[in-house]
């Protein structure tokens, strides 16, 4: 069993505005839609802490949720969206990397995928850049009650063999639904692993 207090800190335009560093963070990054607000939701056992829309691009700055007054979750822009404009990509493009790059208690960022898809140009150029300035991460496989269990496996198991062409070996990967709750206790239990 686990408990969680969960309460909306802030929403920044850059790292530079983001509250004090002193607690460790986890954030969740991936496509526009992919269901990176409503995870954090299902994780908090709060339906309305983040923000969520069946349309992409709701999510739009850098959100910080304390949990606990032990850690942060934090809720980002989706990217590569094709629907919105260049400036505004480039704009999101922007502020998640700096974000990224420069803060300094990020102790792993969830790198979530529509369980759905294969993989994605724009998923293998973020990973590819994740890989290059060693930033620690995660693979979440998201909306899994969307698909049968064996398609579901099926899916990861060739997601898998793709992202082995690029990379040596393979993240932590997590699997589960905002929807049913499937999977999402075990993304508790690895962030409290790493708190610990
Ligand atoms: P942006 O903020 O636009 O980048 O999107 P996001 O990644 O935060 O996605 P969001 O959580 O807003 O969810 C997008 C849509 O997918 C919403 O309609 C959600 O209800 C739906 N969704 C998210 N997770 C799940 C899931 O596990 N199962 C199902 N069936 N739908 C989901
Ligand atoms: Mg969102």
């Amino acid at each position: 069993m686990y408990s969680i207090q969960a309460s909306f800190v802030s929403s920044s335009d850059s790292y530079k505005s983001c509250p004090n560093n002193t607690l460790p963070e986890f954030a969740f990054i991936g496509r526009s839609n992919v269901g990176k607000s409503s995870l954090i939701n299902a994780l908090t056992g709060n339906k309305k802490l983040a923000k969520t829309s069946g349309k992409p691009g709701k999510t739009q700055l850098i959100n910080h949720f304390n949990i606990n007054d032990k850690w942060y979750l934090v809720d980002l822009p989706g990217y590569g969206y094709a629907t919105t404009s260049k400036v505004n990509r480039n704009k999101f493009q922007k502020m998640i990397k700096g974000y990224i790059q420069h803060r300094k208690n990020l102790m792993c960022v969830f790198v979530l995928i529509d369980i759905r898809h294969p993989i994605q140009f724009n998923d293998k150029e973020f990973l590819k850049w994740i890989g290059e300035n060693l930033i620690p991460f995660g693979i979440i496989f998201t909306k899994t009650d969307k698909l049968s269990k064996n398609k579901a496996e099926e899916n990861i198991s060739v997601y898998k063999k793709e992202l082995l062409k690029d990379w040596e070996s393979l993240p932590e990967t997590f699997s589960c639904s905002s929807k049913t709750k499937i999977g999402i206790k075990s993304i508790i239990t690895f962030i409290n692993a790493i708190n610990e």
